[in-house]
């Protein structure tokens, strides 16, 4: 099984890098944000705290989470509707941080992410992939860029698709989230010890890819 670990933060590009990838090596691309976002937008619809544990552990329990594929894009449902639109919303980001936060909603999600990538070639991107869902991954990379090259690129997708946002804002959500991610007690955002680093600051998409398939072919 080849599974390709992307982890890194916020709009560091590894999830156009991991789509990209996944279509040349014709392999599944898992989004695991995606995951952690469905979950915050499922507090949102119950009306439950994000910070609260105890009642987020009931809801996310029970969840009616499902990912599957269209015409080779993952599609997230969430109590049998498509939210892969609405997970996007820049209001849904740091609900998903928070979330992620709580033990029993990693280890509901890694133990569906850890299903797929047993029985599927994939690239997964993510924040604990490889340091803590697929330890042994065969390819790690840990993908990442300057805070503001980062808020400059949410900024222009977010525009592209009609949302109204302020880049100040942004920008200081990005770094709000790169320290929640990484501060968490469990499995927190982190370069795995044997994960090769790629700052894309100054990359285009292409050259990320060209190199992340160059040290795979190298094996
Ligand atoms: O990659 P993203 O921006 O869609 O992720 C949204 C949030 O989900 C991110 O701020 C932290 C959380 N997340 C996580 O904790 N672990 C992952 N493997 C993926 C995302």
């Amino acid at each position: 099984m080849i599974n390709i670990a992307l982890d890194g933060p916020a709009g560091s590009g590894k999830s156009t890098v991991a789509k990209t990838i996944s279509k040349k090596l014709d392999i599944l691309y898992l989004d695991t944000g995606a995951m952690y976002r469905a979950c915050g937008l499922k507090c949102l619809n119950e009306g439950v705290d994000v910070k609260d544990a105890e009642n987020v552990e009931k809801v996310i329990k029970d969840i009616d989470l499902k990912i599957y594929y269209k015409d080779g894009a993952q599609v997230t449902c969430l109590d049998g509707k498509d939210v892969s639109t609405d997970i996007r919303k820049p209001e849904v980001s740091m609900l998903a941080s928070t979330v992620s936060a709580h033990r029993s909603v990693r280890l509901k999600m890694v133990e569906m992410q850890r299903e797929i990538a047993s029985s599927t070639d994939c690239v997964l991107d993510g924040r604990d992939i490889g340091s803590y869902v697929l330890p042994n991954a065969k390819y790690k990379f840990y993908v990442t860029a300057d805070s503001k090259v980062r808020a400059e690129r949410r900024y222009k997708e977010l525009i592209e698709r009609g949302e109204k946002v302020d880049f100040d804002a942004l920008h200081q959500e990005i770094i709000q989230r790169d320290y929640n991610d990484s501060h968490r007690d469990f499995a927190p955002l982190v370069q795995a010890e044997d994960a090769i680093l790629v700052d894309t600051s100054y990359m285009t998409v292409e050259e990320v890819v060209d190199k992340i398939i160059s040290y795979i072919k190298e094996g």
